[in-house]
């Protein structure tokens, strides 16, 4: 198995679900709690700038309607994506990758970088968040980790930028998973947590990737967890896990 380079522990979204997600104002929470590893869902406006949003749409998250996909990054740029989250975070900005990259390099932290493309674009937009993550991270000792549910947003990424590792999310067990991992050339497989078991684990041993879980809220699931022996956990729950050692 290759070196791994990243923490045990990563916050979802930023820090999870005590700032607005996907923000930097998440980010800023995590890193004061002490974290040092997160994940977060980049996807492309219409003109190709990569930013941070879960969902398809702006509804859930933003001030804004609609696909995000549609949108300009002059307009996305506008939106208030901290509001739905309570007043404290009113006005807070959605962000760009070249943000975000700003803040986890100066302070030496390790970034999951989860392409999260608008239905259609897949492989294109795994190119270009992965072309920019290849410039951001240019010369830094440990790149971030690309991953996707979308093995064509994989492609894409692979496309662009070669050396950057890239891992496969799977949240059901679908037909040849791991043929396709291996062709897409990935170091990790990124579980949804109760997919994971000694037969999972020793699968994914045996094909020399790194197996990671999310979205670990519970004591009792990290605890199996990690005596299972999982490289990686990514949690909501920031104030309640210490990310502490490894
Ligand atoms: O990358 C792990 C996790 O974030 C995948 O699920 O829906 O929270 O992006 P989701
Ligand atoms: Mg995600």
């Amino acid at each position: 198995m290759l070196h791994w380079p990243y923490p045990r522990w990563i916050a979802h979204r930023g820090a999870g679900t005590l700032a607005p997600e996907n923000t930097l104002a998440a980010f800023r929470l995590g890193a004061s709690l002490g974290w040092r590893a997160f994940e977060c869902d980049v996807k492309l406006s219409a003109d190709d700038v990569p930013f941070l949003l879960h969902d398809a749409a702006l509804d859930r998250t933003t001030s804004g309607r609609g696909p995000a996909g549609d949108r300009p990054w002059h307009e996305l740029s506008q939106l208030d994506a901290g509001s739905w989250h309570g007043r404290l975070h009113a006005g807070e900005p959605l962000p760009t990758l070249a943000a975000i990259a700003a803040f986890v390099l100066r302070n030496r932290h390790q970034l999951n970088i989860e392409i999260k493309p608008a239905p259609g674009t897949e492989q294109h937009t795994g190119q270009v968040v992965a072309g920019h993550a290849a410039r951001l991270w240019a010369d830094q000792a440990v790149p971030p980790l690309l991953s996707s549910f979308r093995p064509e947003a994989l492609l894409g990424a692979r496309e662009a930028a070669p050396r950057l590792p890239r891992a496969l999310l799977l949240d059901t067990p679908w037909p040849d998973w791991d043929q396709v991992a291996a062709s897409l050339g990935c170091v990790a497989i990124v579980c949804h947590h109760e997919l994971i078991d000694d037969g999972l684990l020793a699968r994914a041993r045996g094909a020399g990737w790194r197996l990671l879980a999310y979205t670990v809220n519970e004591p009792v699931d990290a605890q199996r967890l990690l005596a299972l022996g999982v490289d990686g956990l990514i949690t909501d729950a920031v104030d309640r896990f210490s990310p502490g050692g490894d």
